[in-house]
C-alpha cells in the first residue's frame, strides 16, 4: 500500500514513517519540506491522489489555528474528495478540558468528522519526552512543583506510530470513527517523574512542592483529566522508565 504520511519529518510522523516501511509499504513523507503545506493547500492534492491512506502527523502549536485545526480541516476535505482514509492523531481526555491546544484538538477532530470522509482518530497520552519535559519544566533545583494531584500515563511513541500504521492499513471505516485510545503501561504523578529524570542524570530525589489548584485549569490538570479512565484504553509500548533508560544522560527538547 502506499501511505502518505503528513508531518513525515516530526517526532511522531518520522516513526510511522518507519514502521510502513519495515512492514513492507510504501511511504511518502509530506510536509512543507517536500512541498506539501497543509494550511494553503499547496502540493496537497496531488500528494494524496495515488494514496490508500493518510496519516496527519502535522502540527505547529506555534501558529494558533492555523495547523491544528483549520490545515486538519482541509486535509480532511482533500482526503474525503479523493475517498482517501485519514488516520489522524489526538490526544486522550480533551472533551472537557480548558487547556487551549486540547480544545484546538478537539475542534480538529470535528472537523475532520465533518468532512464526511473515511477517517480514523486515534488518541493518545503524552509521549514520553514531553512527560520528561513538564517534569524539568516544573523542577527548579532540588524543588518540584506539582499542581495538585497532577498525574500523567504518558506512552512511548513508537507505540503510538504502530498503532496508527495499523489503522492507517486496516480496511477504511464508513465516515469518521474514533479508534480505542492508547497509553503507557504506568501513572505517574510529577513527583515520581521527577524523580526518574533526577536519578537518571544522578540527582537526589526532589523535594515536592503541592501548588493548589486555583481555577478550570489547574483543576484540570489536578485531576488528570489526560489520563484514561481504567479500562478504556490499550495499554503498551515501553514504560517510562525503560525508555528513559534508553536516553542520553542528558535530556533535551520536549
Ligand atoms: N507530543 C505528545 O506528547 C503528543 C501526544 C499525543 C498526540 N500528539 C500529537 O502528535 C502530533 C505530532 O506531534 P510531533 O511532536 O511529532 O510534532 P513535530 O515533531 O513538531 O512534527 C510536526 C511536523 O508537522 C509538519 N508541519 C508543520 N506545519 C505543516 C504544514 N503547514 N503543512 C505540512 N506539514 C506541516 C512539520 O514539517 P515541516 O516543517 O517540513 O512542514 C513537522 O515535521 C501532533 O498532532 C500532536 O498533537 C502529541
Amino acid at each position: 500500500m502506499r501511505i502518505v504520511v503528513v508531518g513525515g519529518a516530526g517526532d511522531l510522523g518520522s516513526r510511522v514513517v518507519r514502521d510502513v516501511t519495515t512492514r513492507g509499504h510504501d511511504a511518502v513523507s509530506a510536509s512543507r519540506r517536500t512541498g506539501v503545506d497543509i494550511a494553503t493547500g499547496q502540493g496537497l492534492k496531488a500528494a494524496l491522489v495515488d494514496a490508500d491512506a493518510v496519516v496527519n502527523c502535522a502540527d505547529d502549536t506555534s501558529r494558533g489555528d492555523t495547523v491544528t485545526v483549520y490545515a486538519a480541516r482541509r486535509l480532511a476535505d482533500t482526503a474525503a474528495d479523493l475517498g482517501v482514509h485519514l488516520a489522524h492523531i489526538s490526544i486522550v481526555g480533551i472533551d472537557d478540558h480548558p487547556m487551549t491546544y486540547y480544545r484546538r484538538k478537539l475542534r480538529a477532530e470535528q472537523g475532520i468528522a465533518a468532512a464526511g470522509g473515511p477517517a480514523t482518530i486515534l488518541r493518545a497520552t503524552q509521549f514520553h519526552s514531553l512527560a520528561a519535559f513538564f517534569a524539568r519544566t516544573l523542577t527548579l533545583g532540588p524543588l518540584t512543583a506539582t499542581i495538585g494531584d497532577m498525574a500523567l500515563q504518558p506512552v512511548d511513541t513508537d507505540f503510538v506510530a504502530q498503532r496508527l500504521v495499523d489503522l492507517a492499513l486496516a480496511p477504511p471505516p464508513t465516515g469518521c470513527t474514533r479508534a480505542t485510545d492508547v497509553a503507557g503501561p504506568d501513572v505517574l504523578t510529577i513527583g515520581e517523574l521527577a524523580t526518574l529524570v533526577r536519578a537518571h542524570r544522578g540527582a537526589s530525589a526532589p523535594h515536592v512542592v503541592r501548588i493548589p489548584p486555583v481555577g478550570g485549569l489547574m483543576r484540570a490538570v489536578s485531576e488528570s483529566r489526560t489520563v484514561p479512565v481504567a479500562g478504556t484504553a490499550d495499554l503498551g509500548g515501553r514504560t517510562f522508565e525503560e525508555w528513559l533508560a534508553a536516553q542520553p544522560p542528558r535530556l533535551t527538547g520536549r
